[in-house]
């Protein structure tokens, strides 16, 4: 297993593509101590200063492309777990991949799968994880929703040993993944998820849904249940809890 490690890129889904490119092992991963234009999902920019831990890790697996978006709820869990065990925090997953503390964002992640003729060829997942850095100091709009573990526990966490340790839970539970296990980690996800039971609207190009969800299926696809009772399953789209 090889890690790139950068002071300074553009991002580093984009690094790990090129890595992807050129014949990259799976398991590769790229940190960045700074990104100059981080993404977020959706187009989104995603700021990240010094004191983030910004990372990418190439994956190969073989699945179809359509179980893709498992491997972003597989990386929640690790997630979730890391800052549970590592930080004693509270933590929370909305649908389909932000870590939340209380109704702050703490972590992002954006996973590409890239898909050739014969089926999905690799795919990249970034992590983007608020550490040492001072939301206060985020410009208005992206402060409001969000937070740092800085922030949270009021002093610094040295990366290093959270990287690792995230990156020991995420190796288990891919682990698991490749050999099938995939209840386990749905049934974990559920668990963290404060998605499920909830109301809530997504929004998705065409307009916004809103209704109660329900549950999620085995490829990882939100399932909601509308006013009138039936039910529709959402695969993308931008997730707003309501009581
Ligand atoms: C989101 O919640 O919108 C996803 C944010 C993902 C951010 C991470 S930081 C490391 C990796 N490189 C990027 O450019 N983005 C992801």
């Amino acid at each position: 297993q090889e890690i790139y490690h950068y002071s300074e890129v553009d991002s580093t889904n984009n690094v790990a593509k090129e890595l992807a490119e050129k014949g990259a092992v799976e398991g590769t991963i790229v940190i960045a101590e700074s990104q100059r234009r981080g993404k977020g999902r959706r187009g989104k920019k995603w700021l990240s200063p010094s004191g983030g831990v910004w990372m990418t890790i190439i994956l190969r697996p073989d699945i179809p492309t359509s179980q893709a978006p498992l491997l972003t709820l597989l990386t929640g869990v690790a997630v979730a777990e890391t800052l549970t065990h590592e930080c004693g925090l509270d933590v929370g997953i909305k649908w389909p991949n932000d870590i939340l503390i209380g109704d702050k964002k703490v972590c992002g992640i954006l996973t590409e799968a890239i898909a050739r003729k014969g089926g999905l060829d690799y795919v990249v997942v970034g992590i983007g994880i608020d550490l040492n850095v001072d939301v206060d100091e985020f410009p208005p709009d992206l402060r409001k929703g969000a937070t740092s573990l800085k922030n949270e526990l009021e002093k610094e966490i040295p990366g290093e040993k959270l990287v690792q340790n995230f990156l020991l839970n995420f190796e288990n539970l891919y682990q698991n993944f490749k050999e099938g296990q995939l209840s386990e980690i749905l049934n974990q996800w559920r668990s963290l998820s404060t998605t499920i039971g909830s109301t809530v609207e997504v929004k998705k190009r065409g307009g916004t849904i809103r209704g109660e969800a329900v549950g999620i299926t085995r490829d990882g696809i939100l399932i909601l249940e509308m006013d009138d009772g039936s039910l529709r399953k959402i695969i993308s789209g931008e997730c707003t809890h309501y009581k």
